[in-house]
């Protein structure tokens, strides 16, 4: 059994983290750890058609954000990889700091010491000289930074093609097979009458 953590912080786009959130739950072999900030509850709250409750079933395990003795707060517990989405400005700077004051920092740090995957989905716009800076820091740290930036190429007809396109990439990133996209390769390259149909 793998054991992934999702943290979800205070930044627009909160559906990302709850969307990869459903589509771990048909991974039968992973355990996933949640947690999320206050400004998330938030976000899920005005921006989604979730409750916080509705989430949380959504996870095996749910750690209260200032609760640092929670496993995931030690690498003795072994966690496999760690996703934070959205990530917002702040989270990610106190990653790239080390300053781990609340359980996702703590979790993220764990992730760093222990060589682990860490995937940040970093949301904010435009991005300011501090933002790109801890953005740099932090891939060099080998973290991997995956903005929620849409693709057309696939031809997205919905909001729920753009948010699954971006999911599916996070899922690529962690080794785990789906079909939530329409891949290049595979892509069907729609002509000018179904351009039309499809509201292009
Ligand atoms: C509706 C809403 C949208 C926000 N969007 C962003 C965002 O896209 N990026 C960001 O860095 N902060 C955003 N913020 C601000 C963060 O919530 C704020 O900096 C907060 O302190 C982040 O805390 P956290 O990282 O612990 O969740 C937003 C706040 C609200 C209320």
């Amino acid at each position: 059994m793998k054991r992934i953590v999702i943290a979800i912080s205070g930044a627009t786009g909160a559906i990302y983290g709850v969307r990869l959130l459903e589509a771990l739950q048909l991974q039968k072999s992973l355990e996933v750890h949640l947690v999320m900030s206050p400004w998330a509850e938030k976000t899920i709250a005005l921006e989604t058609r979730y409750g916080i409750d509705q989430v949380k079933k959504m996870a095996a395990h749910v750690h209260d954000y200032r609760n640092q003795g929670a496993p995931i707060a030690s690498g003795s517990f072994g966690v496999d990889g760690m996703v934070v989405i959205p990530c917002s400005m702040k989270t990610l700077s106190g990653i790239a700091h080390g300053y781990a004051d609340n359980l996702i920092g703590r979790a993220a740090d764990v992730m760093l010491k222990d060589r682990k995957r860490l995937i940040l989905v970093p949301r904010e716009t435009p991005l300011n000289e501090i933002h790109l800076e801890n953005m740099l820091k932090l891939t060099r740290a080998g973290v991997i930074m995956a903005p929620p930036m849409p693709a057309f190429y696939n031809l997205p007809t919905s909001l729920d093609d753009i948010i699954n396109h971006q999911i599916s990439r996070i899922l690529d990133l962690l080794n785990i097979e789906n079909q939530l996209t329409r891949r290049w390769g595979n892509v069907y390259i729609a002509d000018d009458e179904q351009k039309e149909a499809l509201n292009y």
